[in-house]
């Protein structure tokens, strides 16, 4: 039943070098290396979910940042595509960890303006932003302003304004926080039905909802420090793990979480963040 699928990894479609990062002094990220291949499985279209796993503090959003074109890093360099090319800021979906909205709009309004930013006409960005609403359940907003909304239901219009203007990549920072379990169920249910509708879409999702992430990824990375031979934290967080859960039967499965093997791998990451 776990046995793992079929799938090969072909070119880069994002590759993290050296990056480095200093704030304050602080040394945050330190020489990250990375990268996300096309995973192809014959017959059928399959898009790339990767989890940023790592406990408060630990620099996730930075190097989400980073990796969107927000902000450069104090050395190394950030490449998208095939051919790679740098990341360049507005290219990459985001949905922030404030995720924000106009306010002066409807729920419909801004996802047809987000579409048309994209370069849609407007009959193309009204039809889409119509399709959208109804996959998030977000029908009965659709004529409220932000302001209207919970900070859960104002998330999943955050999120479903991304769809709108994103072409392969998604960065999303945080998108369970402050979801019930629903609501995480049905974001989930969303990113992989996204992922497995374009062979070339990439996911990336920073959370701490190690449950979520495992449930939705087909790779996670676990951002953290190492030690010192003392068990001195050193400065500056790198990957220290990073997981592929195709090859341990864990990805593209409904009721997966009830998998003894998804609820080891679990206990296991939950053991490793302290010491992060
Ligand atoms: N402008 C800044 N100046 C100095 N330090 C900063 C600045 N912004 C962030 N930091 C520090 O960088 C570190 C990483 O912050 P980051 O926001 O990336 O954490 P995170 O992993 O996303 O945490 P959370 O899970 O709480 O969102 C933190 O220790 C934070 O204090
Ligand atoms: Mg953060």
């Amino acid at each position: 039943m776990s046995a793992s699928a079929y799938y090969e990894l072909r070119e880069c479609l994002l590759k993290v070098e050296n990056v480095s990062l200093t704030l304050g002094g602080k040394l945050i990220l330190r020489d990250v290396n990375v990268e996300v291949k096309n995973i192809v499985r014959p017959g059928m279209q399959q898009g790339q979910v990767v989890a940023l796993l790592g406990p408060s503090g630990i620099g996730k959003t930075r190097l989400f940042r980073i990796l969107a074109g927000l902000d450069e890093p104090d050395s190394g360099q950030v490449l998208v595509g095939d051919p790679p090319k740098y990341v360049v800021k507005g290219e990459v979906g985001v949905v922030a960890q404030n995720y924000p909205l106009f306010r002066h709009r409807t729920v419909a309004s801004n996802l047809v303006v987000a579409g048309k930013q994209a370069g849609l006409d407007s009959s193309a960005a009204k039809e889409k932003a119509d399709k959208i609403l109804s996959e998030f359940n977000l029908e009965e907003h659709a004529r409220k302003y932000p302001v209207q909304l919970s900070g859960g239901q104002r998330q999943r219009v955050a999120i479903a304004q991304q769809f709108m203007c994103s072409e392969h990549f998604l960065l999303m920072d945080e998108p369970f926080s402050g979801l019930d379990l629903n609501a995480i169920e049905r974001v989930i249910t969303m990113i992989n039905e996204m992922a497995a509708a374009d062979e070339m879409k990439t996911f990336i999702i920073v959370t701490h909802d190690i449950t979520a992430a495992l449930e939705v990824a087909d790779t996670v990375w676990i951002l953290g420090r190492d030690r010192d031979e003392n068990d001195k934290i050193i400065p500056g967080a790198r990957i220290q793990k990073n997981y592929n859960l195709i090859d341990l039967g864990l990805a593209w499965r409904h009721g997966v979480t009830e998998d003894p093997a998804f609820i080891d791998l679990m206990k296991e990451i939950r053991a490793i963040y302290p010491k992060l």
